[in-house]
């Protein structure tokens, strides 16, 4: 008895000191954890935020918020402290609880002598013998994380697949609804499903990243790789320098690739699909074409149109579109090119890594059944050979980063494109006849907009009851009665009127208990029904981040809608930056902080939740500012929400602020994530140099600030963009590349400019920008136009 004692108490104490390995003697139990050889990984008991349930898992040992990024018993939780977790003959890891029963355990066929547990630097927790026998690894049972150097995929010769398989909630780590797959059927390409159904695909891989997912490239921090042979297919990433990054799919099925920002000791998320409603699977049917950029999302290819025209028009698309001219085989068929798209599903496809395009175009030639072939791989310029077989889904138009390929069409229909293209290539000749050409169409879909088809979102029926239900179980938001309100705000004074929002005055309130807020007071006629801003209400109070205002209740009586947001008390940014004598008290560390911080906030908006907010009216009169000067976005309540599959929409009313909207927003209604990332350029220009864009005057000539800054950036002379106050402070590399990112964001073509990800790494990272092109709006003339653009939209 003394004996066992003595055991259990040293091996209690080697555990328990620095050891990156368990043994058939060395064991941990709840409270003890063993770290990775390098303190990269810590394995240990841990607790979901809400729950007293323990489970074991791995989380990063840097990393000061807990992140848990593999758990073993996903499904049994232990009950209490008592847990303990051992390696036992011939060969496995098991976890006990206080009646000493195994609740879960690794998995292993083979005995060995001396079996060990050891956690990798990597992250991988393997089994194996003293030896070097491999036995087990968590790598290969990968919960909701996939981490570098995972291998995500199947092996032929084991059988086994590993996916990534999502927790059920942020608090039940089992395994929920949806997982995450590399699939090989045809050829490679990752799917989200939720149970068998598809709901996101990425594409083929295309040697250079997924077809579909172009931000998933290769870039200086990642490199990506999908291996297939004949033993195996997976798809893996190797992170290149030191930044801790990890890929995550949440329990609504959303993969999100995340990196630690040791700055502000916080995760951002980088990229997240489905990014649109596009990505969601097959919607447009076969041979349709998805694309954001239009109103009506899914259109047919060229050259086929709608197999059920009733229902394609009440936005069924699911039937698709079938070919206007039947294929003849036996009479020779030939190839169009599509370029520019995501490639479809390669569920039915075969390939060859050798053969060229014109070998690989004879083979879809000589058989019957093939309908496309393309390229396989991309990065060296283009090589090899996919081909497909039956119907073409999924579909989706890349602009700037689709591929070609190339569809099997009737002889017949293969003359015209000929003529097309022809005549395409005549009016490029000249460029001024192509301006023309912009501002021809421009007029007439100006004209178009006189008559507005009612908006219909389209944003599929079950996502927008999911967001719904969603909302309904944990709206924790407090009702105000108006009584209060109107005590709090002395009836609406006008002495504590604080200002004038986009959709009514905003009003100083001082509560009972003496809490100091904001108090909004909707206009009347914000055109808002009241199920739409209950909805609207319960998105807001969900959005919680740091630099966002912070939603503290609401009130509606009668016909009154109110919003009490928590009080700034430096006002907002306009206050300061426009100001000869406060704008000295923003250095340019602060002013970068403030820059940083409204990036992180957009971000946020567009990207962290499974809603898409897009803002339409940031400016700098919207950026509040708290005590310590951190900036806070306001007025996104008001702002569009999107089911997180849609990025761009129409709108029949215009809000915005002159100088901030971006053109297509204020010339056609269109917005987008986009139109909110040129209101950003815009204040970052702003915020540089301590002018208003729109009252910019500079000796007589009559570029606005925007196109002011893009003159002396083509001359190399940005640093005169600078406001005289902060241009002492010997950080000119950082100014010049904030003001480099303010060109990128405000330039003309929407597809030009950068994704709000992309922007808070380039402020945050020394990465080579791309050469910024011309802005939107240069010119003080062309936003007189467009003032003239809006007020016709509002007349009718
Ligand atoms: C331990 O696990 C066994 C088997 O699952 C179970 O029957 C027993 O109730 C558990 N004991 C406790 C205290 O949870
Ligand atoms: C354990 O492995 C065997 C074959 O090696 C397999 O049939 C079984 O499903 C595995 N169990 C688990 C829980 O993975
Ligand atoms: C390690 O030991 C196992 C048996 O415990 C044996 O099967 C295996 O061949 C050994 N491997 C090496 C590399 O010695
Ligand atoms: C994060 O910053 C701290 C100092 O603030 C440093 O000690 C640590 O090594 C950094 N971690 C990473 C992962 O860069
Ligand atoms: C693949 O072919 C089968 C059989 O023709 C068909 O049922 C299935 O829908 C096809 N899958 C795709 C993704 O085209
Ligand atoms: C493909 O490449 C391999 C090795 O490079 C070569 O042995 C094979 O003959 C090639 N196949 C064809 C069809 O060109």
């Amino acid at each position: 008895m003394l004996l066992l004692l003595s055991i259990f108490c040293l091996t209690h104490n080697i555990a328990s000191s620095v050891t990156d390995t368990l043994t058939t003697t060395i064991f941990i139990k709840d409270g003890e954890t063993i770290i990775s050889s390098g303190g990269s990984f810590e394995l240990g008991f841990f607790s979901t935020s809400k729950s007293t349930n323990r489970y074991v898992g791995i989380w990063y040992k840097k990393i000061s918020i807990q992140t848990v990024v593999w758990v073993a018993n996903r499904e049994v939780p232990l009950l209490n402290t008592y847990g303990v977790l051992e390696v036992i003959k011939p060969g496995l890891l098991v976890l006990r609880n206080d009646t000493k029963n195994i609740i879960w355990t690794s998995n292993s066929s083979m005995p060995v002598q001396n079996p060990v547990a050891q956690l990798l630097d990597t992250g991988n927790l393997v089994v194996k013998d003293a030896n070097g026998t491999f036995l087990w690894q968590s790598f290969d049972y990968p919960t909701d994380t996939f981490l570098p150097g995972m291998k995500l995929g199947r092996n032929f010769v084991t059988g086994l697949e590993v996916y990534i398989s999502a927790w059920k909630s942020y608090e039940d780590p089992a395994p929920g609804e949806y997982t995450y797959h590399c699939d090989p059927t045809g050829y490679p390409q990752n799917f989200v499903k939720k149970g068998a159904v598809l709901q996101f695909r990425t594409g083929p891989w295309n040697g250079l990243g997924f077809s579909g997912a172009p931000g998933l490239r290769k870039n200086p921090i990642f490199s990506y790789e999908v291996v297939f042979n004949a033993k195996e297919v997976y798809y893996s990433y190797k992170l290149l320098g030191s930044t801790i990054t990890r890929f995550t799919l949440s329990p609504n099925g959303v993969g999100q690739r995340w990196t630690w920002d040791n700055q502000t000791r916080s995760w951002i998320i980088y990229l997240s699909a489905p990014n649109d409603n596009c990505d969601s699977y097959g919607l447009c049917g076969a041979y349709g074409s998805c694309d954001t950029g239009n109103s009506e999302i899914c259109g047919c290819l060229d050259k086929f149109s709608p197999k059920d025209p009733d229902k394609w028009a009440n936005r069924d698309w699911s039937n698709g579109c079938i070919r206007k001219v039947p294929l003849d085989c036996q009479n020779g068929d030939g190839f169009l090119k599509y370029s520019g798209f995501k490639l479809p599903d390669t569920h039915n496809s075969s390939y060859s890594k050798n053969m060229s395009l014109e070998e690989c175009r004879r083979v879809c030639l000589n058989t019957c059944s093939c309908t496309a072939y393309s390229s396989l791989d991309i990065s060296n310029g283009g090589s090899g050979c996919l081909l497909w077989y039956g119907d073409l889904i999924d579909m989706k138009v890349i602009s700037g980063a689709g591929q070609d390929i190339y569809i099997r069409m009737a002889s017949s229909e293969l003359g015209s494109d000929g003529k097309k293209r022809v005549l395409i290539m005549s009016l490029s000749l000249s460029l001024g006849m192509l301006l023309l050409g912009f501002s021809l169409i421009l007029v007439l879909r100006r004209r178009k907009k006189a008559f507005p088809k009612l908006r219909k979102d389209g944003i599929p029926g079950d996502i927008l009851d999911e967001v719904h239900i969603d909302h309904k179980k944990d709206l924790e938001l407090p009702i105000f009665e108006l009584s209060i309100i109107i005590e709090a705000t002395n009836n609406f004074s006008i002495n504590n009127k604080l200002g004038q929002g986009g959709f009514g005055p905003v009003y100083k309130g001082v509560l009972r208990e003496g809490q100091e807020v904001a108090v909004k007071r909707l206009s009347e006629n914000s055109m808002q029904g009241l199920d739409e801003f209950k909805t609207e209400v319960i998105c807001i109070a969900k959005l919680q981040h740091r630099n966002l205002v912070k939603l503290l209740g609401c009130c509606i009586e009668g016909i009154e809608k109110i919003l009490i947001y928590e009080y700034m008390p430096n006002k907002s940014l306009d206050f300061f930056i426009f100001d000869r004598s406060r704008s000295g008290l923003l250095d340019w560390p602060k002013r970068l902080h403030i820059i940083q911080g409204i990036a992180r906030g957009i971000l946020y908006l567009h990207q962290d939740s499974r809603l898409r907010i897009i803002h339409r009216d940031l400016k700098a009169s919207n950026i509040l500012l708290d005590a310590d000067m951190n900036p806070k976005i306001s007025d996104f309540g008001t702002a569009k929400s999107f089911g997180g599959n849609e990025t761009e929409a129409n709108t029949c009313r215009i809000v915005g602020t002159r100088g901030y909207m971006s053109p297509e927003y204020a010339g056609e209604g269109l917005f987008s994530v986009k139109s909110d990332v040129f209101s950003f350029g815009v204040l970052v220009l702003e915020i540089l140099s301590g002018k208003r864009n729109t009252v910019f005057f500079y000796q007589g000539h009559n570029l606005n600030l925007l196109g002011h800054a893009w003159n002396l950036y083509k001359d190399g002379r940005e640093l005169e963009l600078v406001d005289s106050r902060i241009v002492n402070s010997w950080h000119s590399l950082e100014l010049l590349r904030s003001i480099h990112v303010g060109l990128l964001c405000v330039q003309q073509c929407p597809e030009d400019r950068p994704d709000v990800s992309s922007v808070v790494f380039m402020l945050g990272n020394e990465v080579l920008l791309p050469e910024a092109k011309q802005p939107g709006f240069f010119m003080e003339r062309t936003i007189v136009n467009a003032e003239m653009s809006i007020t016709l939209l509002e007349a009718r």
